[in-house]
């Protein structure tokens, strides 16, 4: 694998092949398992454009923990500020001998357009464009499924919420689908793109009918800085409907898994009590996107 732009095309293989590797790498760096050297003397480069606390910081201890070094940008502060393109920003970073950059950008496609862009021995990893992808968040969701139920394929997996504007979303539907599972997505209906069926899942509206059936919920943010003014009357007529709190829950399956990419809003997409019990993988998720991480920095270096 040369880069990771996203998952769409990805096969059951390529995919299982990953997150077996993210299982051999869990625990490495920690404790007592020394550090890997996959990445020794290689630099790699978070190139953030948007806001992110779980994927940099975990990209960044990811590709330490394989022995690179380490460059982190952000555009406060940089010559963005100054009219820099994000071309020319990432030719001169690149022009410090770097090999690979993880990207994330408020532009769909923008990690494919560096890949083009960038000399050929980079590689590229997308971190999240707009409302188009998020590889390795999907990664870390179905690793943390596995992990936690013993497989993926056959399972029930409800997607709710902002649907239209998640790149977390579309990246989940890509592998749960090629590993066969059932994935249902429930959210407003301003919020689900009809043509979301044509990936093979199923639309519902009504998430009290959709909780019965799932063995896992993964519940989105609602991406207000994504959205157009409008698209849903209020926060409180959102929770009402498709919040999960503890009474939504009681109609759950009793070892239903509750996963959220984070940042969570608290009391609105699901409640406190809900995201701090015992159904919840929010934190595992953290965890498991550490070792998928350090999983695709070395498929892709590997491939150099
Ligand atoms: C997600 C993202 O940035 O797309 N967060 C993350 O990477 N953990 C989801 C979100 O922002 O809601």
């Amino acid at each position: 694998m040369k880069h990771l732009l996203g998952l769409e095309g990805l096969s059951a293989a390529q995919l299982t092949k990953l997150l077996d590797s993210a299982e051999r790498f869990a625990g490495v760096g920690v404790g007592d398992v020394p550090k890997g050297d996959a990445l020794k003397g290689k630099v790699v480069v978070n190139l953030f454009y948007e806001p992110s606390t779980r994927t940099r910081m975990s990209f960044g201890l990811a590709a330490r923990r394989l022995g690179a070094d380490v460059l982190d940008f952000s555009p406060g502060g940089s010559s963005t500020a100054k009219g820099e393109s994000f071309i020319d920003t990432a030719k001169n970073i690149e022009a410090m001998g770097i090999d690979a950059v993880v990207v994330r950008h408020s532009s769909p496609g923008a990690p494919h357009v560096l890949a083009k862009a960038l000399k050929p021995h980079v590689r590229v990893v997308n971190a999240g464009d707009g409302a188009h992808e998020h590889p390795t968040q999907a990664l870390l969701d179905i690793l943390t499924i596995r992990k936690k139920l013993g497989r993926v394929a056959g399972l029930t997996v409800g997607l709710v919420g902002d649907i239209a504007h998640s790149r977390v979303a579309r990246s989940n539907i890509y592998g749960l689908v090629a590993l066969g599972a059932k994935v249902i997505v429930c959210g407003p209906t301003t919020l689900v793109p009809p043509e979301v069926a044509r990936l093979g899942v199923k639309i519902a509206d009504k998430l009290d009918d959709v909780i019965p059936q799932c063995d896992v919920l993964n519940l989105l943010r609602v991406q207000f800085e994504r959205q157009r003014s409008g698209l849903f009357p209020s926060i409180r007529e959102y929770r009402l409907l498709f919040g999960v709190d503890a009474d939504r829950m009681k109609r759950a399956k009793p070892n239903v898994l509750l996963l959220a990419p984070g940042p969570i809003n608290r009391g609105v997409e699901i409640s406190p009590d809900v995201a701090d019990g015992p159904n919840s993988a929010i934190l595992d998720q953290v965890t498991n996107g550490l070792a998928v991480r350090m999983a695709v920095l070395n498929a892709v270096c590997a491939a150099a």
